[in-house]
């Protein structure tokens, strides 16, 4: 018999998430049955989306939701067997039980000197969010100026690396000053700290007087307000997040942007990655590709121990993380 600690959530999130919102629980688990394997978590992440989706899909008592990297320590499931590692959707958990539906194998030629936590990061879904979003939204052409923002994040900073891979000019807004050094080693070609430039309108033309060709957004609200106006005509913009909202109780207003997308004839399309799924094993060999040749880097902010995996959202969601969020268990 082996027990797996799980967070379930005790109370619905009313603005900002607390401690409290949380709770430990221990759950003795069955054997597992034919066809079924029990899977162990190596790594958990936490990401922005858990604060939306659990909105509606988490009730009082549910275990939280989302992905990790588990290896599978029983297995009667052939397709499974013993010592795999995979990402599976199965919430803030040590261990499952699962009939393998849903079960991500790793890829089978992960290199052994490379973290199997990436497979959450750079060479997992924010780092295909990050490829998606600039070769199927914006298209991104050699010479062009690119504007991202969250940009030492899990997406953004892939984003602002693949940008450059593509011969591009970035620019990246971050919310402390040891983000923009980070940014700056990776090559971004301005970076400034939002938290402190008082005019933002005035750092992104500062950045980019001739204005942006792509804005790759991850934050929304007031940001992009500003932001619309510095892009060029004909300008395009992915919206992959608006986390500035993620936690508002009232939905917030604000100046319409429609005028200046008809004037300046902009493109928006909100996406979400999973729209090119099918393309996931090639995408992640790219990555991974890029990694393995010293382009991209796939920086993480780790956090120890299973206990504290609340404490690594919450920490996330007030933007302490440089790089990816995880939580080694
Ligand atoms: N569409 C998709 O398929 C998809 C997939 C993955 C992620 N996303 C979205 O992409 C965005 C980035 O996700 P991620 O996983 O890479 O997270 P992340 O950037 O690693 O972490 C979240 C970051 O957001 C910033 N932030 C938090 N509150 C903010 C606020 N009120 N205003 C401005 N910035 C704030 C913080 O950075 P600063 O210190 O710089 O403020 C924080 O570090 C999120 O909006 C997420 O929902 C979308």
């Amino acid at each position: 018999m082996v027990q797996a600690k799980t967070w379930i959530l005790t109370k619905p999130f009313e603005g900002f998430p607390q401690h409290s919102d949380f709770e430990l629980k221990v759950e003795e688990l069955p054997e597992p049955k034919d066809g079924e394997v029990l899977l162990e978590a190596v790594f958990i992440s936490v990401d922005p989306y858990m604060r939306l989706i659990s909105s509606f899909s988490v009730n009082k008592g549910d275990v939280m939701i989302g992905t990790q990297v588990s290896k599978v320590i029983k297995s009667n499931n052939p397709t499974f067997p013993v010592g795999t590692h995979v990402v599976a959707s199965c919430g803030w958990r040590t261990h499952t039980v699962c009939d393998g539906t849903g079960l991500v194998p790793i890829m089978p030629d992960w290199p052994q000197d490379v973290s199997l936590s990436l497979a959450l990061g750079a060479i997992g879904m924010p780092g295909l969010t990050a490829l998606y979003g600039i070769e199927e939204v914006l298209g991104l052409q050699k010479g062009e100026t690119l504007l991202v923002n969250a940009a030492a994040g899990a997406v953004g900073s892939v984003v602002g690396q693949i940008a450059k891979i593509k011969g591009c000019k970035v620019v990246g807004s971050a919310g402390s000053d040891a983000k923009v050094a980070f940014l700056k080693e990776l090559g971004f070609d301005a970076a400034f700290n939002y938290k402190t430039v008082g005019s933002l309108e005035e750092a992104l033309k500062k950045a980019s007087p001739e204005g942006y060709d792509c804005y790759f957004d991850n934050v929304g609200g007031p940001f992009s307000t500003v932001a619309l106006q510095q892009m060029k005509n004909f300008g395009r913009i992915a919206v992959c997040g608006s986390i500035s909202v993620y936690n508002d109780t009232t939905p917030q207003t604000g100046p319409y942007p429609y005028l200046t997308m008809i004037f300046k004839q902009i493109k928006m399309e909100g996406f979400m990655e999973t729209r090119w799924g099918h393309k996931d094993p090639e995408s992640l060999k790219r990555l991974m590709g890029w990694l393995k040749e010293g382009k991209l880097q796939g920086r993480e902010h780790i956090t120890k121990g299973f206990e504290n995996v609340p404490a690594a959202f919450l920490g996330m969601l007030k933007g302490e993380n440089i790089g990816k969020a995880v939580v080694a268990v």
